[in-house]
């Protein structure tokens, strides 16, 4: 193997025993089988992975691409498969869900209990008027009660719009009102770090700006006093004491493209969007992408440590852990709290084989030094993962040699929102490169394009695009098939356009540089920067705004604003700490702005648009690159 990859041309080999007991040992037979075959291939795996209530017609329906279908005409439900088909078998009474509060309390449901739970909860959500089709929004911490809700919807054939709960007023307002959904889902609050995010009170205010919702179910987590408003908020333990919370009540049978939930990210511009996924095409995509790269096993305890706001917690705490029979961690609080131990505490008690998370948190773990990990005996651990960003070497030989003990291949598995899945991503027997997601999943075929949609040469940095659908794909931007269209497949025709660059070193290795739109990663968490800038010019000091992110050694990226105040106002101290605040109250803590700069005039082209692209090279101090469309 070449080593031009990465700067001191490391090759990491998977130790003989990982290989040998791999879930897929071959990948260059299944690349090729899918390449020769794809819908045959795939067809196959969920004929022989998964419960139908009624076999498919056509695996792949490519006649209206890129709406594509998959398993067209199939009868299914994601919670047959990753709930009752388990309760029929001896995994019954196995844990599903384990899980750890800050405050070191734990709950674990065995498939059976997760199941009652959320038929409970399902038949709660019926009598409160919600049908097959109907949007539900949830707004919570990361406690169990998110999952069931998640799961209930899925079983009634209603549509989940999960929000972060680290999302605030008007985030949350504006992914109300998009998925004009009549009932919300949250808590009283989430622990966080020993304090209070007082999520209800947020909801209130949201829900002050969005007034479709006519249902609030309140979880009581925190204890705190909340306001309940008469007519409209119900306690979740008050309705699940009535007799409406029935205990056994059927799967709906979906069809296999009816939608499963909206996940809202962000974009190259504009509001955030809406992204669809659905029941058929989804299960089978994040069952096989987990059972094959981290090679789960029947005896595996798996903790991914994202949050279930996000897509990753959707994918990988949520369905497919599920799916595969799996137990399934998730731990409620900071990394750090009440010390740096806490996360290598969690997987040496509950004995997590499988660990999966992200490399701002490897870094900022890292900071705290060998010492915190060395107390703990973290020998239960065979794979480690990485995903929201490229891992930056250093990090990754932090993960590996103090965490995994030189034992434990890590899988830098590259993927989006829109993927559903894992799309390029070592499997356990793939040499390894620090900082690359290596090769594609199997059946994936990607490219790197210049300007003109030609394939650049080998460790050159070009657009990163899909060539073949796959099965977890998203089905569209709800609402706005335009969009989806736009956005997504017309830049080069034909070809889905992931909005990355990368490179391809001569092994066919994938270097993910990172984002070429508007987004910006904070701490692996997808923030828009139209979304930052509207939260800004909403504040009545602010007339104009442009924001972008700066490199941060533990975060990734941090936000820099500039803003052109309105006539009259005082550049002030003061007044920097209250647009921070403004929009971390208004978007999130997340998108809190490291720095704000007061200008008089912001880079634009002449037909207005704002040339970030010319303040990130400025505040960077680089070339400003080409400035002919610069209005002077
Ligand atoms: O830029 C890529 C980066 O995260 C983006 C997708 O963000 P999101 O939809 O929030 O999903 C994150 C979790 C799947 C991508 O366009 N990204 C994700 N994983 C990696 C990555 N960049 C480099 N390496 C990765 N492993």
């Amino acid at each position: 193997m070449s080593s031009n990859g990465n700067a001191s041309g490391e090759v990491f080999y998977p130790p003989e025993h990982i290989i040998r007991q791999a879930n897929q040992p071959d990948y260059d037979a299944i690349h090729q089988a899918m390449l020769d075959d794809l819908a045959g291939t795939w067809g196959a795996i969920a004929r022989d992975e998964f419960e139908w209530f009624k076999p498919w017609d056509k695996t792949l329906d490519d006649s209206e691409a890129p709406f594509y279908k998959w398993f067209v005409g199939g009868k299914v439900n994601i919670v047959h498969n990753a709930l009752d088909r388990h309760t029929q078998t001896w995994r019954r009474n196995k844990v599903a869900l384990l899980w750890e509060g800050e405050k070191y309390e734990q709950r674990s449901y065995t498939y059976h209990q997760l199941e009652r739970e959320v038929c409970r909860f399902a038949s709660v959500l019926r009598a409160m008027g919600v049908n097959k089709g109907d949007r539900v929004t949830i707004y919570m911490g990361r406690i169990p009660e998110i999952v069931i809700a998640m799961l209930a919807c899925a079983k009634i054939g209603a549509v989940h719009s999960v929000v972060y709960g680290g999302f605030s007023v008007e985030a949350l307002h504006g992914r109300i009102e998009d998925s004009q959904s009549k009932v919300a889902i949250t808590a009283d609050g989430a622990w966080l770090r020993g304090n209070i995010v007082p999520l209800k009170e947020i909801m209130d205010e949201a829900l002050q700006r969005a007034p479709t919702v006519q249902t609030v179910i309140v979880v009581k987590r925190t204890g705190q006093d909340i306001h309940m408003e008469p007519g409209r908020d119900l306690w979740y333990h008050d309705l699940m004491n009535l007799p409406i919370a029935e205990t056994c009540i059927p799967t709906e049978a979906v069809d296999a493209e009816d939608p499963l939930f909206l996940l809202y990210t962000s974009g190259t511009t504009g509001k955030p969007k809406a992204i669809l996924h659905t029941h058929g095409g989804y299960m089978v995509g994040v069952a096989t992408t987990l059972k094959w790269v981290f090679d789960l096993k029947e005896e595996d305890t798996w903790w991914c440590a994202a949050d279930p706001g996000w897509i990753t917690g959707h994918s990988y705490i949520v369905y497919g852990p599920l799916l595969l029979g799996a137990t399934s961690v998730m731990y409620e609080g900071a990394p750090n709290h009440p010390f740096p131990d806490r996360w290598w505490d969690v997987v040496e008690r509950h004995g997590v084989t499988v660990l999966y998370t992200a490399p701002t948190a490897i870094r900022g773990l890292m900071r705290f030094g060998d010492a915190w990990p060395n107390r703990h005996d973290l020998s239960s651990l065979r794979l480690l993962g990485s995903v929201g960003e490229p891992i930056n070497p250093e990090a990754w030989k932090w993960y590996y040699r103090v965490i995994g003990k030189e034992q434990c291949p890590i899988m830098d598995t590259w993927w989006q929102t829109e993927t559903g899945g894992f799309m390029i991503t070592p499997l356990p027997s793939t040499p390894l490169k620090p900082g690359s997601a290596t090769r594609p999943f199997p059946g994936v075929v990607v490219d790197v394009l210049d300007e003109d949609g030609s394939p650049v040469g080998p460790n050159e940095e070009g657009y990163l695009v899909i060539k073949t659908p796959w099965p977890a794909m998203l089905r569209t931007v709800y609402g706005d098939p335009d969009r989806y269209v736009e956005q997504y497949w017309s830049r080069f025709p034909g070809m889905y356009m992931t909005g990355d660059s990368a490179r391809r070193d001569e092994d066919g290795y994938i270097w993910v540089i990172g984002r070429v739109d508007d987004v910006i990663k904070v701490s692996g968490y997808r923030l828009g920067t139209a979304e930052i800038e509207s939260a800004l010019v909403s504040h009545p000091s602010v007339a104009e705004a442009a924001v972008i992110g700066v490199p941060d050694e533990v975060r990734g990226s941090v936000i820099q604003a500039y803003c052109i105040l309105v006539a009259g106002m005082e550049p002030t101290q003061r007044l920097v700490e209250i647009l921070r605040d403004h929009v971390a109250h208004e978007v999130g803590p997340i998108a809190k702005p490291a720095s704000i700069e007061f200008v008089d005039a912001l880079p634009k082209t002449r037909s207005g648009k704002i040339m970030r692209r010319v303040l990130k090279a400025r505040a960077l101090g680089q070339d400003e690159g080409d400035l002919s469309t610069l209005e002077q």
